[in-house]
């Protein structure tokens, strides 16, 4: 049975994938240091007994090394991180402790342990800064400067995953997110429009459109994005790679979009 190892495992996304993994047949080895992520979220996982472990712990602290030597996971999805824009903006330096040095420490303990590749979340609503053409590119990393410290922390793992490829054979794919949503998703999270609006047109209740609601995102569904991390256990070595529609959908329309098929009228 091959091990795989999921950092940010009690998270939104890290959660699916543990579970899509763990249907697949491979042994999930989950690291989460609980500070957003949620123990209701592993309750399928564990529903798959001995293939599946969860470990509370810091991505950044020493006990990741033994713990890499013990399972010696063949593949690292590493997806733990402070998420949000919002805390980054208002503590630069706690959001690098977490997003830079942690995924440091996640990246140097994969290199010793022989780790084959590292499939890491980056975000491709925040590392291209604001992009004169829409779809981004992947290209246009290069030469973009981010609006947010979580922008600039999500970019230069991407530099660093470069950097273990070339100098320390540990192979890696960088996925850059759109807006993901699904269930166990965050309210409060990038997407969380999309979650706020079901549930409060659901209640009956008229949710609010902040702006003039012409703001536009790639929104991309959990499942699709799951599947973008298993396609790229193979897939994509030495790759940064958008994982989104390619479409650019506004508040307004999603909220039309999800009046629509809730049967809400406002
Ligand atoms: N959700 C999105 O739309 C989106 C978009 C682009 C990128 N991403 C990235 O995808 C990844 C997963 O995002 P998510 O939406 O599931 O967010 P999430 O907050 O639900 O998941 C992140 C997980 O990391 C854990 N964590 C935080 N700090 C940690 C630490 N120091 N040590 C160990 N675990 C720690 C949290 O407890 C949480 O469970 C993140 O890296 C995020 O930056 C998400």
């Amino acid at each position: 049975m091959t091990t795989v190892l999921v950092t940010g495992g009690a998270g939104f996304i890290g959660s699916h994938l543990s579970d899509r993994l763990l249907a697949e047949g491979y042994r999930v080895i989950a690291v989460d240091d609980l500070s957003t992520g949620r123990i209701a979220n592993l309750a399928d996982a564990r529903g798959y007994g001995k293939a599946y472990t969860f470990f509370n712990m810091d991505a950044r602290a020493e006990g990741l090394g033994s713990l890499f030597e013990r399972h010696r996971p063949e593949v690292v999805f590493h997806l733990a991180a402070q998420s949000g824009v919002r805390p980054s903006l208002a503590d630069p330096a706690a959001d690098a402790s977490v997003n830079v040095m942690g995924s440091l420490n996640v990246l140097e303990r994969a290199s010793q342990a022989g780790v084959r590749k590292v499939v890491y979340a980056a975000s491709g609503g925040t590392i291209y800064g604001e992009p004169r053409r829409l779809p981004a590119k992947e290209s246009t990393a290069q030469a973009s400067f981010p609006l947010s410290p979580y922008g600039i922390s999500k970019k230069v793992v991407v530099d660093y995953l470069g950097f273990y490829q070339r100098y320390r054979g540990l192979d890696f794919t960088a996925l850059s997110l759109g807006n993901v949503y699904g269930p166990r998703q965050d309210p409060q999270g990038e997407a969380g429009v999309v979650s706020i609006f079901i549930s409060q047109m659901l209640e009956g209740s008229s949710p609010t459109i902040f702006g003039d609601g012409n703001q536009t995102r790639d929104y991309v569904f959990i499942d699709d994005t799951v599947h973008a991390f298993v396609q790229a256990m193979d897939r994509g070595s030495g790759k940064l790679v958008n994982v989104g529609t390619g479409l650019e959908t506004s508040v307004n329309h999603l909220y039309r979009l999800i009046a629509e098929m809730t049967g809400f009228r406002g």
